[in-house]
């Protein structure tokens, strides 16, 4: 009798993608929660949420639990985050949508379930576009978004090539911290590549990592496009105010209204 297989625990798969997301990110939690101050803020309780490049779900489900009368629509490419997502979250109780599109490519927004948000967010997922992606992604946003809506993009957002000694100081600032937070969990904390590595290994993703091949054969590079190139694009497409609202060095969240 061949041996039985054990369940996969999805659940386990989210949780150290969150520690692998923080071991480069240490203030993502402080970051998640700045981003969801701004959403009550400005639109309450209950609204409609665009997550873009929703990886496993990660903002979403912190959303969704903060705001039990908000609604989320996940989007992500990577057949292999989605189906952890998918397994470890379900549907919040039809509250979550999970939607397999390519950001700022022609046509993306036919994937989508509803045409109208109170909100869009982004972490850690736009510098993967190329500036012209981008462009046609955040005029596609702004007719998405009602008027008044708000975008929420909290990443990577560098400073302008002649500041470079700013973005040397942030790196060294965050080793400084990363040194400072060695806690026993900080032992468990996978890296990035340990992660994808592992999770290529699972037997339960197999047919994910086959698509994830096919679909990242010649990935683009990250881009790293400057805050004052987002900051532009907004505005051209059409967005009344952008500005960041909270920041730690380079890792910004930049907001803007429709
Ligand atoms: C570093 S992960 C961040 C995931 C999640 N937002 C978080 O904070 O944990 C970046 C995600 O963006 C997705 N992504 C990058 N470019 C994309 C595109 N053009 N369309 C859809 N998803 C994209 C990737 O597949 C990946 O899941």
């Amino acid at each position: 009798m061949s041996p039985r297989r054990r369940s996969p625990d999805w659940s386990r798969w989210l949780e150290r993608w969150d520690l692998q997301q923080e071991s480069f990110n240490p203030t993502r939690e402080a970051r998640f929660t700045a981003m969801m101050d701004v959403l009550e803020a400005r639109l309450g309780r209950r609204f409609t949420v665009l997550d873009l490049g929703s990886g496993p779900g990660s903002f979403s489900a912190r959303i969704l639990r903060r705001f039990p009368a908000a609604r989320s629509v996940a989007v992500d490419y990577d057949p292999v985050v989605r189906r952890i997502g998918q397994e470890a979250l379900g549907d919040f109780a039809g509250r979550l949508t999970w939607v397999d599109a390519k950001l700022g490519a022609p046509g993306w927004r036919s994937a989508l379930p509803i045409r109208r948000f109170d909100a869009a967010v982004s972490t850690t997922a736009l510098h993967w576009l190329a500036p012209a992606q981008l462009g046609r992604l955040y005029r596609d946003l702004a007719r998405l978004l009602r008027p008044g809506g708000v975008f929420l993009n909290g990443d990577h957002l560098a400073w302008d090539r002649s500041d470079r000694d700013l973005a040397r100081l942030g790196r060294s600032v965050i080793d400084v911290y990363l040194r400072r937070r060695r806690t026993p969990r900080r032992e468990e904390w996978a890296d990035w590549k340990e992660w994808w590595e592992s999770a290529r290994r699972s037997p339960d993703l197999r047919e994910e990592f086959r698509e994830h091949d096919r679909r990242n054969a010649g990935h683009p590079k990250e881009q790293d496009l400057p805050l004052s190139g987002h900051i532009r694009r907004l505005r051209t497409a059409g967005f009344r105010t952008a500005a960041v609202v909270w920041q730690v060095f380079e890792n910004r969240v930049l907001f803007a209204v429709r």
